[in-house]
């Protein structure tokens, strides 16, 4: 049992075991698939990190940019402290148009916020409108504007707060000096600004699992 398959399968008897999938969460896959969404959300076992991050953290307000069928959102929204708030962007209408529906079917309409449109306009909208600052922050929109992403979440981070990038590794792209995988240049270009940069400290850890060879970067933002 190795490589791809393998990778698979102990994603699927891991996930199994410990992570406790439930009915809404497969509903929200059921539905995307459904709706002809791509299968790119974070695996049950990535999903449930975020949640236990996030509850660790005691988050009470989480930004998270690329909605798809709101699967990694409902994770995260789950993990929420009493009271609090998760802003979602997306920027295709019809897959927020899903995420909304999935999300309201796991009872989460009222502390999920959906918003359409360009990750950094929503950003740039919530900086304007004093809507900050969040808690954790996890970044999962379009990977070749990563590094414009990361400089807008220290705008928006609390003194403390969490920013997990997701598909940092690109099935090692990341490290190829050589790729042509515009997604893979922009997150070695984040890693670099991340490492320029003094307010944050930071660590990247692979993956491989049901969706290949990836991995996400976890950063803690100076403060308190
Ligand atoms: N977080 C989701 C997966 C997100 S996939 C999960 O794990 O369940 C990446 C998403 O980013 C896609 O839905 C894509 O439409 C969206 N996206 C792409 N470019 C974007 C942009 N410029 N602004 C906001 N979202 C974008
Ligand atoms: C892909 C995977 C992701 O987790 C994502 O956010 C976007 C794209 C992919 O495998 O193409
Ligand atoms: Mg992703």
């Amino acid at each position: 049992m190795e490589g791809y398959e393998g990778w698979a399968q102990v994603d699927e008897l891991t996930a199994g075991l410990l992570v406790g999938e439930d009915e809404a969460l497969a509903a929200a896959l059921a539905a995307s698939a459904q709706a002809g969404l791509p299968a790119i959300a974070v695996s049950p076992n990535q999903g449930k990190l975020l949640a236990m991050l996030a509850r660790l953290h005691g988050a009470r307000s989480i930004l998270e940019l690329g909605t798809l069928g709101g699967y990694s959102t409902i994770w995260l929204a789950r993990a929420l402290a009493p009271g609090g708030r998760l802003v979602t962007l997306e920027l295709q209408a019809d897959y927020a148009a899903v995420a909304s529906a999935n999300i309201e079917r796991a009872g989460l309409s009222d502390v999920v916020e959906v918003r359409v449109g360009p990750a950094g306009e929503g950003m740039r909208g919530l900086i304007d409108a004093g809507e900050g600052p969040f808690d954790l922050i996890f970044i999962d929109a379009d990977k070749q504007s990563t590094p414009e992403y990361f400089t807008l979440a220290l705008e928006l981070s609390r003194p403390g707060g969490i920013v997990v990038v997701d598909n940092v590794v690109r099935g090692g792209a990341v490290a190829d000096p050589d790729t042509e995988d515009a997604g893979a240049r922009g997150m070695r270009r984040f890693l670099e600004l991340a490492a320029r940069e003094p307010r944050v400290s930071g660590t990247t850890i692979q993956t491989v699992g049901a969706k290949g060879w990836d991995g996400f970067t976890f950063m803690v933002v100076e403060g308190e």
